[in-house]
């Protein structure tokens, strides 16, 4: 739990509120959470999936693990207890988003099942999407696109995900993505059609 060091704050209400820029933007305002390896393809599928929306002429906005670390989180490093800083200020940012009615796609290997609920929580029901991008460490090994997993197994880079610390898979996530055997455009369509689905878009 995060100490609160701010007192003598006081919460704002604002005239306009979600609903109105909800049906301004004739959608609902939510977090697509990719969660997986090092190299399962998160940030492109992301990418493609914010892509289509933006042809469907839907607002969406893709933060990025690799980006946000050379920004606001800069300071934030891979031990447990970093991660899990880096998903908090991720979550709250990502709430930020969807209460402007904007749809977030965030694209952190997040492994920690605690850290990804409590962006679930902060979100509240039907908000949260968690999307497990499921590819076997040997297909994120062969590809390895930032050479990474090479310096893991050698031990130049330590506490590397899947190599020398943990992965925990999603329990009950809304979507599985089987990045073993589907291309970028199954992956891309089989979101876009769970959006349609639920009425989100
Ligand atoms: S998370 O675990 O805190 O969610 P995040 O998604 O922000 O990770 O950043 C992961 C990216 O950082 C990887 O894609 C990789 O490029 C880089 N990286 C550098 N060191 C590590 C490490 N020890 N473990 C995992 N990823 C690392």
């Amino acid at each position: 739990m995060t100490e609160k060091k701010s007192t003598n704050v006081v919460w704002h209400s604002h005239k306009v509120k979600r609903e109105d820029r909800e049906k301004l933007l004739n959608q609902k305002g939510v977090i697509l959470w990719f969660t997986g390896l090092s190299g399962s393809g998160k940030s492109t599928i992301a990418n493609e999936v914010a892509n289509k929306l933006h042809e469907l002429k839907k607002l969406a906005y893709v933060l990025d693990g690799d980006n946000i670390r050379h920004g606001l989180n800069k300071n934030l490093g891979f031990s447990p207890e970093d991660r899990a800083e880096n998903i908090r200020r991720i979550s709250e940012v990502a709430n930020l988003f969807i209460d402007s009615g904007v749809i977030a796609l965030t694209a952190f290997i997040s492994p920690y099942r605690k850290d990804r609920d409590f962006c679930r929580e902060l979100a509240g029901e039907g908000r949260f999407i968690e999307i497990f991008v499921k590819a076997s460490i040997d297909t994120c090994e062969s590809r390895d696109p930032k050479g990474l997993y090479k310096k893991a197994r050698s031990g130049e880079i330590k506490e590397f995900t899947g190599i020398s610390a943990p992965y925990e898979e999603p329990l009950k996530p809304e979507i599985i993505l089987d990045a073993d055997n589907q291309t970028i455009e199954e992956e891309t369509e089989t979101v876009i059609n769970y959006l349609k689905e639920k009425n989100i878009i």
